[in-house]
C-alpha cells in the first residue's frame, strides 16, 4: 500500500506522537497474541495491525477438519489470543474497545480491538508478567487437590469474561472424565483423519521413553488421563449458556485468563480436550456434569516441572501491518508506505 505523499504524515499533519505510541501498544499487543495456546498448536490466526486498531483473524487454512469441523477450538484458540491483546494494552495503560464478531460478511474476523482514552480494564494487567510465560502441562502433574481458594478465584476469572467454571469434584465425576477421555482418544486414534490432524501440528519433541515415529498409533505429545481412576486428579471444566462462536470466543479468553491466573500463582495446567471432541462424549460430558452449560474446554490442574516453550509463529507469518511508516523517497524527502 503507498500513499504518495511527501514530507509530513499522509495527510500533511505534524507527526501525532500519541498515534506512536499507539502503535507500539499495538505492536506489543500481536507479539502477546502470538503467545496464546491453541488448538494442537496450529496458531490459526492472522492478526492485521491498523494505525488505530488490532484486527484479529482466524487463519482458516489452519482449521483441524476432523478433530474441530465446527472451528470451535480454532475460534476458542483466537479468544485466548484476544486475551492476551487486552492483557497486553491495559499493562501498557490503555483502555480498548473491543468489537467481537463485529462483521456478519466477515465470519474470519474474530476481534477488533482499538486501544481508546480512558482507563484500563481492572484486574488483568498485572498477567502482563507471565504471558511470555506460559505453557501447557502434557507430561506428568504432581497429584494436588486444587484448594478451594483457588477454585473461587478461577471461578471468578471464568465469570468475568461471561464463561463458568465447574470444577470436577466427586470421585464419580472424576471417573467419568478419565472413561470419557480415554473413549474420545480411542475413536480418535481408530480414525485416520483425526492422526492425520494431529500430526500436521506435531511439534512437540515426545516424551523420553515415549513413542515417535510418523506412523505412530496416535501422536504422544497428547495430554492424557494418565491415572487409573482419575480419582486423584483435579480437572475443571470451563462451560458457557451459549455454543456459537461468540460463545466459544468468550470460552476463550476465559481460559486464557484462568491459564495466567495460574501461571502467577506457581500451578501448571493442561488443557486435554478430546471429550470434548468428539460429539457423543462431549454430551456425556454435558449430560453427567455441566447440566444446562455446554462445555467447552476441560483443564487439568496441579504442580508440574517447567515445560517448554512451544515454537511460536513468526512475527512477519502472523502478523500483516497496515500501517503506513515513513521512508526516504531517495530525493531528500520522505513519502509513506
Ligand atoms: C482449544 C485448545 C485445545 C487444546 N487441547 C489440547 C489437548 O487436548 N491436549 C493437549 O495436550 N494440549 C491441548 N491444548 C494445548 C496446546 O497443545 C498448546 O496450547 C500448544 O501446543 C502451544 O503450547 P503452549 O500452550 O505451551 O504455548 C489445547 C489448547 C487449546 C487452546
Amino acid at each position: 500500500m503507498t500513499t504518495p505523499t511527501t514530507g509530513g504524515s499522509p495527510t500533511g499533519e505534524a507527526p501525532d506522537p500519541s498515534l506512536d505510541e499507539r502503535m507500539r501498544a499495538l505492536e506489543a499487543a500481536a507479539d502477546a497474541a502470538r503467545a496464546a495456546p491453541s488448538v494442537h498448536d496450529s496458531r490459526p490466526w492472522t492478526i492485521v495491525l491498523h494505525r488505530d486498531r488490532l484486527e484479529l483473524l482466524a487463519d482458516p487454512s489452519r482449521r483441524l477438519a476432523a478433530l474441530d469441523p465446527a472451528g470451535r477450538e480454532l475460534v476458542e484458540s483466537l479468544g485466548a489470543a484476544l486475551f492476551n491483546v487486552r492483557v497486553s494494552l491495559a499493562a501498557g495503560g490503555w483502555a480498548v474497545a473491543v468489537d467481537r464478531f463485529p462483521d456478519s460478511a466477515r465470519p474470519d474476523l474474530a476481534a477488533v480491538v482499538r486501544p481508546v482514552h480512558g482507563a484500563p480494564e481492572p484486574g488483568i494487567a498485572q498477567l502482563a508478567s507471565v504471558v511470555h510465560q506460559r505453557r501447557s502441562n502434557r507430561r506428568g502433574f504432581l497429584a494436588e487437590e486444587v484448594p478451594d481458594e483457588l477454585l473461587d478465584h478461577l471461578a471468578a476469572a471464568a465469570a468475568a469474561e461471561g464463561a463458568t467454571l465447574v470444577p470436577v469434584l466427586t470421585p464419580e465425576h472424576r471417573r467419568l472424565v478419565v472413561q470419557l477421555s480415554r473413549e474420545a482418544d480411542m475413536a480418535q486414534s481408530g480414525d485416520p483423519a483425526c492422526r492425520a490432524d494431529l500430526r500436521r501440528w506435531r511439534t512437540q519433541p515426545a516424551p523420553a521413553g515415549g513413542p515417535s515415529a510418523p506412523e505412530d498409533p496416535f501422536p504422544p505429545e497428547r495430554a492424557r488421563a494418565d491415572s487409573e481412576s482419575g480419582a486423584d486428579r483435579s480437572f475443571v471444566l470451563l462451560a458457557t449458556r451459549a455454543d456459537d462462536p461468540p460463545a466459544w470466543l468468550r470460552a476463550g479468553e476465559a481460559l486464557q485468563r484462568l491459564l495466567l491466573q495460574l501461571t502467577r500463582l506457581g500451578w501448571a495446567a493442561g488443557p486435554m480436550t478430546q471429550a470434548l471432541e468428539v460429539s457423543r462424549t462431549r454430551d456425556q460430558l454435558r449430560a453427567g456434569i455441566t447440566g444446562e452449560q455446554h462445555p467447552q474446554m476441560l483443564l487439568r490442574i496441579g504442580f508440574a516441572a517447567p515445560a517448554e516453550e512451544a515454537p511460536r509463529r513468526r512475527r512477519d507469518d502472523a502478523v500483516r501491518d497496515r500501517v503506513p511508516r515513513p521512508v526516504p523517497d531517495g530525493r531528500g524527502g520522505t513519502t509513506w508506505v
